[in-house]
């Protein structure tokens, strides 16, 4: 594992990178993915937000949102993200891998 770079505004910035991911996932992915620290998914084959870093580094996932995450997710609709979107989406989920 690398250290983090960047200055305390670079982490000011993830905050609000985060929340804002929080939100977006909230509309749009919660009533199938457990999104927080705890819980269920809804839906039974969707794999809870905190443990997707278990299956393949973050990063990837930055590129799959970008390409549409149809791919081997047949249940799931399309979610078309703008790169600030996916941006926050990452930074959530990989907050909740910390
Ligand atoms: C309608 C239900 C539904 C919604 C809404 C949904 N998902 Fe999923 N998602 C699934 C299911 C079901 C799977 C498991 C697919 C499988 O393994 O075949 C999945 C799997 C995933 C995976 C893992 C893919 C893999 O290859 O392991 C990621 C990442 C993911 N979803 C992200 C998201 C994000 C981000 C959102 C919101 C923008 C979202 N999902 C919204 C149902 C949903």
């Amino acid at each position: 594992m690398v250290a983090c770079a960047g200055g305390s505004s670079a982490w000011a910035q993830d905050g609000l990178q985060i929340a804002h991911g929080k939100k977006l996932v909230e509309a749009n992915c919660a009533r199938c993915h457990a999104i927080g620290p705890a819980g269920k998914s809804t839906h039974p084959d969707a794999p809870p937000f905190r443990l997707l870093h278990l299956r393949y580094p973050i990063e990837d996932l930055e590129e799959a949102l970008a390409e549409g995450i149809s791919t081997g997710h047949p249940d799931m609709p399309e979610f078309v993200a703008d790169p600030q979107q996916i941006g926050a989406i990452v930074a959530y989920i990989r907050s909740l891998s910390r």
